[in-house]
């Protein structure tokens, strides 16, 4: 998965592209380019290994200029992040192409285009499309006929934006799998893999759908759909603030958005419940008649995602008693499945493009279930505009890699979401208003945790010379020692593993000794004394402890016990709670450690190849 920002403008596009880069870099950070279109000379192109920072001096020290350019920034799927492998692919010194995903049958069309004479740079999987639509153009004589004619050779997924010298005004683009939104401006039109590229100078955009060509000019925009039937598409306007992607005063954008959370928590609640009702209109307005037909939920997700549909599960068969599977979407979609008819196919994702999320959809949908549900942060995704319903989290543009908030308003949706379907299945109306209840003051606890972000900073201390950690948690809390065990690989390379508390004595106690911390999430529930079992276990083995427990759960420090006393919680909202001292735990060890907090080493925010 790559970042992929265009423009065709009346002024210099240089800063504009730079900035774009800049902005879609959680998609990748290996390398970065940009070609530029003059109307008088070749195409002008840097390319730099290392982030959009080195590009963005190369080309300080040797401007490019020009109204129409394209730009990339890389994730290497196809060859190691280098020069000759980074975008823009050129074919001889006047066409330019930028690509997101990966091209399948390149081999093939690889060895075709060398039979006929092109010679390849890189080893990229996206040098065949450029040399075959110069190819192609030069048949053609036409940018847009001949990408058009390109990609119906093409397997596999692809965003594609393409500049020729010859063709100062415009740039072609398309879209297979990979996402594409164009930003409307006025007397100028831009093109991103997503909306947040291009704040700074629009927030009109139309998003593009699978299998759409669209020749972009500066005072036009023509649309065909994959048959070639000229198509409108919908122009809306971007819900936030443009202030979105800045750090503001916080010194990462992991800990800005940790900070987030008690409002973006509020607002992922707001229209949908009362003091203490879910309004199951708000989940859509057939929802009621389609959550009573719901006999089994299969939800599918990766990554943190994939941990919210875990505490999901927990909460559907507790409350709704509606049997629920979850599984992460890599494994499903590659495997033979049983899809009831009665079934609702649930899928989480942050960013609504995540490709083997989509592909498990894609699939599902052929095998037939009754409904699709997405829960998902990005509008106009082609997650929610494949899905029957939606219910989109308000946690706003997520910039870190490691994702906080997005986890916590996807906790809350699922929770809502479990009320509804809990309400048709005989959930008694004093149950679901204690459960809002507890609900309105998860923003206010979440709060009470920041404050105690000194201690956690404290503590976190003692993990800087510690190779490995293992989380503990049991019943809904395990996912959310997943969570907390994921934060700490991704940010700080610790190597953490969690385990549900009870199986400790299966195994993992074997590594237990005085350099494996162990840390525990301790909620006040009916679990809460087997837990405390559990921690002895640790204890008896000179483990090193660290209890994130309710108050009133009654864990008090000792003798290699270190406790942080939480503000109690309902059992039910917990997860929601109790992710937050993980989350700043691991962005303290990071910092600690010196890592590149928001851009962990071999990772990308939004991983829209398989
Ligand atoms: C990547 C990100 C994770 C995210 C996962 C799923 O691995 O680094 O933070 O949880 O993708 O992404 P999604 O957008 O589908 O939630």
């Amino acid at each position: 998965m790559c970042g992929i920002v265009g423009a065709v403008s009346e002024r210099d596009v240089q800063g504009i592209l730079l900035e774009g880069l800049r902005r879609l870099e959680y998609r990748g950070y290996d390398s970065a380019g940009m070609a530029v279109v003059d109307g008088k000379s070749a195409v002008q192109r840097a390319r730099e290994v290392g982030k959009v920072a080195s590009l963005a001096a190369a080309i300080d020290t040797n401007p490019l200029s020009g109204y129409l350019g394209i730009a990339h920034t890389r994730w290497a799927t196809h060859g190691e992040p280098s020069q000759v492998n980074a975008h823009p692919h050129m074919s001889g010194d006047r066409l330019a192409i930028v690509h997101n995903g990966i091209i399948e049958n390149y081999q093939e069309l690889r060895e075709e285009l060398k039979a006929e004479g092109f010679g390849f740079s890189s080893q990229t999987d996206t040098e065949v499309v450029v040399h075959l639509i110069e190819k192609n153009f030069r048949e053609l004589g036409d940018l847009y006929q001949a990408v058009k004619t390109s990609v119906t050779r093409l397997r596999g997924a692809y965003a594609l934006a393409v500049v020729h010298a010859d063709e100062p005004h415009r740039m072609v683009v398309c879209r297979e799998g990979s996402p594409l939104v164009v930003g409307v401006g006025i007397g100028e039109n831009f093109i991103a893999s997503d909306q947040l590229a291009l704040l700074p100078v629009t927030d009109r955009f139309m998003f593009l759908e699978e299998g759409d060509l669209a020749d972009i000019r500066r005072d036009r925009i023509d649309i065909h759909d994959r048959e070639g039937t000229p198509v409108e598409r919908a122009v809306s306007r971007f819900e936030h603030s443009a202030d979105s992607a800045d750090k503001g005063e916080y010194r990462h954008f992991m800990l800005k958005e940790i900070h987030e959370q008690p409002r973006v928590i509020k607002a992922t609640m707001e229209g949908r419940v009362t003091e203490s009702r879910v309004l199951e209109q708000a989940l859509g307005t057939e929802a009621g008649e389609l959550l009573q037909d719901i006999r089994h939920v299969q939800i599918i997700a990766c990554g943190t995602s994939y941990h919210a549909g875990m505490v999901a599960r927990y909460w559907i068969e507790d409350l709704a008693g509606v049997p629920c599977s979850v599984e992460v979407a890599s494994e499903f979609r590659y495997r033979k499945h049983v899809i009831q008819k009665d079934t609702l196919f649930l899928c989480i994702s942050q960013s609504g493009e995540t490709a083997d999320t989509l592909a498990a959809l894609r699939q599902a949908k052929q095998a037939g279930f009754r409904a699709a549900l997405a829960i998902c942060n990005v509008p106009g995704s082609s997650l929610v505009r494949e899905s029957d319903l939606v219910i989109m989290t308000q946690a706003g543009p997520e910039i870190g890699v490691a994702s906080t908030k997005a986890f916590t308003t996807q906790l809350t949706a699922l929770l809502i979401f479990t009320l509804a379907l809990a309400r048709t299945n005989g959930l008694s109306k004093n149950r679901e208003a204690e459960i809002v209840k507890a609900l309105h003051l998860v923003p206010g606890q979440v709060n009470d945790i920041l404050a105690l972000d000194a201690d956690i900073a404290e503590m976190s201390r003692r993990f800087m010379d510690k190779h490995h950690a293992l989380f503990l948690g049991r019943g809904s809390q395990f996912p959310v020692a997943l969570e907390g065990a994921l934060k700490l690989k991704e940010i700080s390379y610790i190597h953490a593993e969690a385990y549900p508390a009870g199986e400790l004595k299966h195994g993992p106690l074997a590594l237990v000794d005085s350099d494996m911390p162990v840390i525990t999430v301790a909620p006040n529930n009916s679990m809460a004394e087997k837990l405390k079992s559990n921690l002895e276990e640790v204890r008896a083995r000179g483990g090193e402890l660290f209890v994130f427990a309710d108050r009133a759960a009654n864990v008090n420090p000792e003798h290699n016990t270190h406790v942080l006393q939480l503000p109690e919680v309902h059992e039910i909202t917990a997860p929601i709670v109790y992710t937050v001292p993980l989350q700043l735990l691991s962005y303290h060890v990071a910092v600690l450690k010196g890592t590149d907090v928001d851009q962990p080493r071999n990772l990308a925010k939004s991983v829209t190849v398989e």
